[in-house]
């Protein structure tokens, strides 16, 4: 399981750009860790490694869009907010009850569903309107 980028991905804003690929390095490392020998310090760190970047990605998208004072920044966070909130709850289920193969399955959906639909449907429309204020 890897995430591989490509310029479709491309929002057109590089910092953002540079922290999209960041995050994929970062879920690759994790889903990397659980393909080798079960070592549950490891996965706790590597998922800690990639759900600490996710905040701080989100608290820079969030800041440019108040600098901008982007319309739609309030659904834009919620999204955000969602993400971490599932994120976090697998980061849990991780501590208390050790690695499963749904920690995969459940980490992997939100990587895909914050790949796809999010950068597609709301990190795009953001840069650009930040291209355009
Ligand atoms: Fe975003
Ligand atoms: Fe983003």
């Amino acid at each position: 399981l890897r995430f591989i980028w490509s310029d479709s991905f491309q929002t057109g804003h590089n910092l953002i750009d540079k922290q999209h690929k960041e995050l994929f390095n970062r879920a690759n490392i994790f889903f990397e860790t659980t393909e080798n020998i079960p070592d549950e310090e490891q996965y706790i760190e590597t998922l800690n490694f990639l759900v600490s970047y996710v905040k701080e990605h989100f608290k820079t998208e969030e800041d440019l869009m108040k600098e901008c004072n982007y319309p739609l920044l309030a659904g834009h966070k919620k999204e955000h907010e969602e993400l971490v909130k599932k994120l976090v709850t697998t980061y849990k289920e991780l501590i208390k009850g050790g690695f499963n193969e749904s920690i995969i399955e459940s980490t992997n959906a939100l990587v895909q569903e914050w790949y796809v639909s999010h950068i597609n449907m709301h990190d795009k429309k953001m840069a650009e309107f930040i291209k355009n204020n």
